[in-house]
Formats: structure tokens, C-alpha cells, sequence
């Protein structure tokens, strides 16, 4: 990796290739520490850039320039493209896509100070995380998300009551990142089992879905929880260290 003047180009030797049969995930900190902010602005499309402005919030605007900004570094880095010249393409229901080369899947996920990014070869991801939070509306958010079966699992252990809601939040919104459908279908469409920590997708209604997908729950730091969506179960996964990004 170069760092010259804030911009961050890679030579292909020290950035890790992403072999068949490997899912990368990254985990990072969207703190806006030590030149970070500017390094990722630098990364940013002309077009980015003229959007920041109109987020009313300082920390909405910084959160929007690290995760789009480390987004086009990693993006940069696997297609050996200046992160700010990529192509990032958006499919009908919001789902950004590598217009500079489609194969390369990835999905991000943002939560309380930390986005992860997975990128895969082997055909569409989605990738959710949550930070553990007390929610004063917990329980109108479980009757509203949840089929009654996933709400008798939800419910089973008090002491389990908020971890368990998060776990099937990040399940089911895995799974809509990964099928691309985003907000368009209800969650409490999809009906999905947690019994000793395989989880199986039991129906969906509303959309035609053959594809038999898999679901990696992950925990990318203390009082997260994540759930990884991949379309075959048996890819590798593999945890990067960010370090080498900066
Ligand atoms: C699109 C959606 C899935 C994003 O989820 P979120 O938790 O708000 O935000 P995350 O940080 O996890 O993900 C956001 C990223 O997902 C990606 N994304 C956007 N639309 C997407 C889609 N249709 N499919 C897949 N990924 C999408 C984008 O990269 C986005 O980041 P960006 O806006 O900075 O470009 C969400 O808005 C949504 O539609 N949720 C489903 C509705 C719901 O109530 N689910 C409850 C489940 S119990």
C-alpha cells in the first residue's frame, strides 16, 4: 500500500486477493480519527461529494464520507481502480453494485460507530449488524417485525429478551440486503428459526425466491451482533485486519 499526500492507492502484491470460495469481511470504525475523514473524502465521486452538504448533521455528514469513502478504498483496492474513478451502480431497489466489474459483490452495514463491508466472488451477499442498545420500544418493535413463532423464541428467555430480538433483526435484514429488496418487503413477510444457532429461512411471501440461501450470524465487536447472507454454505469467511488500509 502507498499513502502519498492523504490518497491511498494499493499495489496488488499487499492488498489480499479474494480467492474462489472466500467471503472478506471488514470491520471499521467510523470514528473520524487522525486523517481518516480526509483520506476518505479524497476517495469520494464528484457526485458524492455534492451530496454532503445536504446532510443537515455534522456526524450524518462525516458518517456518510467515511462509509461511502472506505467503501471506494476497498473497492479501489481489489479492482486496482482509484477509488474516486470507480463506478458504483445502484439496482432498482437501492442495492449498490460494481458497475466496473459486477461479479465482485459486496454489502455494507452501519451501526452505532462501526460499518462492515463483505465482498464476495461467489454470487450475492447481504450483511447486517446491530449494535445492542436498550430500545424503549422494544416490545412494539418485536409484535411489529416478528411472526408469532419467532416472537415465542424472542421471548422464551427474558434474560435473552434484546439479544434475541437483535439476532433475527440482522437475520431478516440480511437476507433483504441480499436479495436486494431493502424495505420493499415487510419483515414480519419473512418467517425465519434460530434453534442452536443454525438458522433456516422458513417461508417468504410477497416475492418468488428460489434461491437457497445461508445465513453466518458473527459478532464484529463486543456488543454487536451480525448475520452474513451468502447464497452457498460453503464459502470461508474471512476476517480482515483494517490496519493494512491506513
Ligand atoms: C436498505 C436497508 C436494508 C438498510 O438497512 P439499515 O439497517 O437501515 O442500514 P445498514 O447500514 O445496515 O445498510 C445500509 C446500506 O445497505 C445498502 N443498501 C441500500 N439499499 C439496499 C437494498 N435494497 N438491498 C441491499 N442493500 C442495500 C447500502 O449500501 C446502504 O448504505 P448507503 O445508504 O450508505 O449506501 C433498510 O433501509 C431496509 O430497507 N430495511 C428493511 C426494513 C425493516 O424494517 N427491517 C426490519 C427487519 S426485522
Amino acid at each position: 500500500m502507498n499513502t502519498t499526500k492523504g490518497k491511498v492507492s494499493y499495489s496488488l502484491e499487499d492488498f489480499p486477493f479474494l480467492s474462489a470460495g472466500h467471503i472478506h469481511v471488514w470491520n471499521v470504525s467510523t470514528n473520524p480519527t487522525d486523517g481518516l475523514l480526509e483520506r476518505c473524502r479524497d476517495a469520494l465521486s464528484e457526485m458524492e461529494l455534492k451530496r454532503v452538504p445536504f446532510f443537515k448533521f455534522e456526524d450524518v455528514r462525516q458518517n456518510y464520507i467515511i462509509s461511502q469513502g472506505i467503501l471506494r478504498i476497498l473497492l479501489g483496492a481489489y479492482l486496482n481502480i482509484t477509488p474516486r474513478d470507480l463506478k458504483i451502480g445502484r439496482h432498482s431497489k437501492g442495492k449498490p453494485f460494481s458497475l466496473d466489474d459486477p461479479k465482485l459483490c459486496f454489502n455494507i452495514s452501519n451501526s452505532g460507530g462501526l460499518a462492515v463491508y463483505g465482498f464476495s466472488r461467489e454470487g450475492e451477499i447481504g450483511i447486517d449488524i446491530e449494535h445492542q442498545r436498550p430500545l424503549p420500544d422494544l416490545e412494539q418493535m418485536i409484535t411489529k417485525n416478528f411472526t408469532s413463532s419467532e416472537i415465542k423464541f424472542i421471548n422464551a428467555k427474558p434474560a435473552e429478551k434484546s439479544q434475541r430480538f437483535f439476532r433475527f433483526w440482522t437475520v431478516k435484514e440480511s437476507y433483504l440486503k441480499a436479495i436486494g429488496e431493502g424495505m420493499r418487503l415487510p419483515p414480519d413477510c419473512l418467517e425465519f428459526s434460530i434453534e442452536e444457532s443454525k438458522i433456516r429461512l422458513l417461508s417468504v411471501k410477497g416475492v418468488f425466491e428460489q434461491e437457497d440461501w445461508h445465513f453466518e450470524e458473527f459478532s464484529p465487536a463486543k456488543n454487536y451482533v451480525g448475520t452474513l447472507t451468502t447464497m452457498r454454505p460453503d464459502l470461508t469467511v474471512e476476517q480482515m485486519d483494517v490496519s493494512i488500509l491506513f
